[in-house]
């Protein structure tokens, strides 16, 4: 039958008998829904948040250091290895659950905390944090975010984790400390690989200043994504909330706040002062894990700072088995730095991690549909890394640990 028969017989059939051979699927109305469900994977919602997101705010996620070698580097790592899959075995039911870091959590996954996250989207920090929450995972709140302690813990409640950088000023370290704890987080998340800030290339050519200041290019982008302006201006104006009088900076000023005098002994008096659990993040060598133990730390999180610091620095996932072997196996190791897929934190596990963070997985989901965005990251991470355990021939994240050596090889 030629192309022209087979559309007249189709132009003379009723709606109602096409129905019957084609099974129709129902018409999404929401916008947000509907561009979320054509988001299959972490990528989809990269290239969906870039499409609604002005160019600078999106640089500032997607970005790394310098020439972004490390970068690129951290996902490549990761992809580097293959799986050697065991046949045959029951995986009707895989169990994903994981225990770290005083916990269990139905995924091995934790939400890496971000700066400026209502400048992706109006949610920003307490969508990230309800999103979590709805997936029984930690939200890690960040010194650097958009919305208080306080007002996090009072809008959601996940496993609440506070990430401190060191500041200069001691007192608010201390502030900020006792108010997470007050507020009832769990965990207290030190990051140790950024008291300068790294050169991030992309910032220093779009200019990027928040709160953003009204220049040439900010009036190009308003014109170009008229959406998230509006979105904007209809939210109160970003802010570093957690220290309030602070006036408008550059990405690049915020750097004046970090101490780059810090040593191991401060780390030891946070040990002092912190009642709850202590995790260091950013640590990439087996030597500076056991410092971390001796100070009193209860984890470690392997991390480059997703590349945005120390361009060249090692990716994190390739230091994990030596870490392992040098910490014993009951210390919770988490990493973090290029996970993009559900079969990252398989590989990851295999190597020997406990759990992995993310950020620019969730980010990307937040600038693509706020919550619901996030909401997905989180789904599709979830589904991908319970298909692998299934094609991988595990039935328990138990079962993927102690398998591992048999499970990845290097491709
Ligand atoms: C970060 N990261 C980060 N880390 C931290 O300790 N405090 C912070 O305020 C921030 N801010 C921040 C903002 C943005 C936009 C990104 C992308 C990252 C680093 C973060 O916690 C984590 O280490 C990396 O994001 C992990 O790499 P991936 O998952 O983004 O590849």
């Amino acid at each position: 039958m030629g192309g022209r028969e087979a559309s007249r017989i189709v132009r003379g059939m009723r709606a109602s008998e096409i129905r019957q051979l084609i099974k129709m699927k129902p018409v999404e109305l929401d916008a947000t829904r509907r561009r979320l469900s054509a988001c299959h994977d972490i990528t989809d919602l990269r290239a969906a948040g870039r499409r609604r997101t002005p160019r600078p705010v999106f640089d500032y996620v997607d970005g790394g250091a310098d020439e972004e070698l490390s970068l690129r580097a951290n996902t490549r790592a990761f992809r580097r290895w293959r799986f050697q899959p065991r046949t045959l075995v029951d995986v009707s039911e895989p169990d994903t659950s994981a225990a770290f870091v005083g916990s269990v959590a139905p995924l091995p996954l934790a939400l890496a905390p971000t700066g400026y996250t209502r400048m992706m989207h109006p949610g920003g920090e307490i969508a990230a944090a309800r999103a979590a929450q709805r997936h029984g995972l930690p939200y890690t709140l960040s010194t650097m975010a958009t919305t208080t302690i306080e007002a996090v813990a009072e809008s959601a409640q996940p496993d609440l984790w506070f990430q401190l950088y060191l500041l200069r000023d001691a007192g608010l370290n201390k502030e900020l400390v006792d108010r997470a704890a007050a507020a009832k987080y769990r965990v207290l998340v030190v990051t140790v690989d950024c008291f300068v800030t790294g050169h991030r290339t992309r910032d220093r050519r779009n200019g990027l200043v928040i709160p953003p200041e009204l220049t040439a290019a900010t009036l190009a982008s308003i014109a170009g994504k008229p959406g998230y302006w509006v979105r904007m201006l209809r939210s109160p104006a970003i802010d570093f909330a957690n220290f309030a009088g602070h006036e408008a900076v550059t990405i690049e000023g915020t750097g004046a706040l970090f101490n780059p005098a810090i040593t191991w002994d401060d780390i030891a008096d946070l040990r002092a002062r912190w009642p709850g659990r202590l995790v260091i993040k950013g640590p990439l060598s087996p030597a500076d894990c056991l410092r971390a133990l001796a100070v009193g730390a209860d984890g470690v999180q392997l991390s480059n700072h997703g590349g945005r610091q120390l361009d060249r620095a090692v990716p994190p996932v390739s230091t994990i088995a030596a870490v392992r072997e040098a910490v014993g196996p009951d210390v919770s190791v988490l990493v973090d730095s290029g996970i993009r897929h559900g079969s990252d934190i398989a590989v990851a596990l295999a190597l020997g991690a406990d759990a992995c963070a993310i950020g620019r997985a969730y980010l990307y989901g937040l600038m693509a549909g706020g919550e619901l965005g996030v909401d997905r990251a989180l789904d599709i991470l979830a589904a991908q890394f319970k298909r692998t355990m299934q094609l991988l021939g595990v039935r328990s994240v138990a079962e993927l640990r102690e398998g591992g050596p048999e499970l990845v090889v290097a491709g």
